[in-house]
């Protein structure tokens, strides 16, 4: 099976694979702090407590072993400031991944989610058969579909979806970067 890269080094910025064990402490705190600046976009911060981190640690590392999802944690000078993931969503087609992410209000304005997604996409698309990328979020949500509008992504739907977190619309927006597109702006920056 091929596999992303387990860690990848972006300067001051490192993503990597989580340590289920080591990683816990750390990711419980970083995600206590960041509940309030989380809560209306992601449903599962809810009930928040060290034995659902301990759960969510432990399932990352079955899906990465599957192939399923690859979540990273984001490191930025030592320090956890938040998570990434490439992944295949249950009812979407092979030839496709969704990116998403988050950040400790602490990491944010810096372009930190903006550079974790952009290496996401080149991992997603060092995999065989991976055609396009995507990043779905609430058009409410400004400040994560400014990632993939800096990362040269169009607009390639909206769909209901369910309102799980307060600030949700009750639409997702969902963005594309074809594997033709991304090679052409990697020509056009050489
Ligand atoms: C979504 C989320 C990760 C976006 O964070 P963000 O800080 O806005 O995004 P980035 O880290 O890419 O930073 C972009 C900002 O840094 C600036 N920046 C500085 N250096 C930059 C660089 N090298 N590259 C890109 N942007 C840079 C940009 O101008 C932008 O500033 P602005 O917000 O004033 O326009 C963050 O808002 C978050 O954690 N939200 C809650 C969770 C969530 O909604 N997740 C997504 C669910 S779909």
């Amino acid at each position: 099976m091929d596999l992303p890269q387990q860690t990848i080094e972006l300067d001051d910025l490192t993503l990597r694979r989580f340590d289920s064990e080591a990683d816990l402490p750390e990711l419980f705190r970083v995600i206590e702090e960041s509940s309030e600046h989380l809560r209306p976009w992601m449903a599962w911060v809810d009930g928040h407590s060290l034995a659902k981190t301990a759960d969510f640690l432990a399932r990352r590392a079955e899906r990465w072993a599957t192939g399923e999802e690859f979540t990273y944690a984001i490191v930025l000078n030592g320090a956890i400031v938040g998570a990434c993931q490439l992944f295949r969503r249950d009812d979407a087609p092979d030839n496709g991944r969704e990116i998403g992410y988050w950040l400790h209000p602490v990491a944010t304005g810096r372009g930190v989610a903006t550079r974790a997604a952009r290496a996401l996409v080149a991992q997603a698309f060092r995999l065989p058969g991976v055609d396009y990328v995507e990043v779905v979020h609430d058009p409410a949500n400004r400040a994560s579909g400014a990632v993939p509008a800096r990362l040269g992504f169009t607009e390639h739907l909206r769909r209901p979806a369910e309102r799980l977190a307060p600030a949700q619309t009750g639409e997702d927006r969902i963005w594309r970067l074809t594997r033709q597109q991304a090679n052409t702006q990697t020509t056009e920056a050489c």
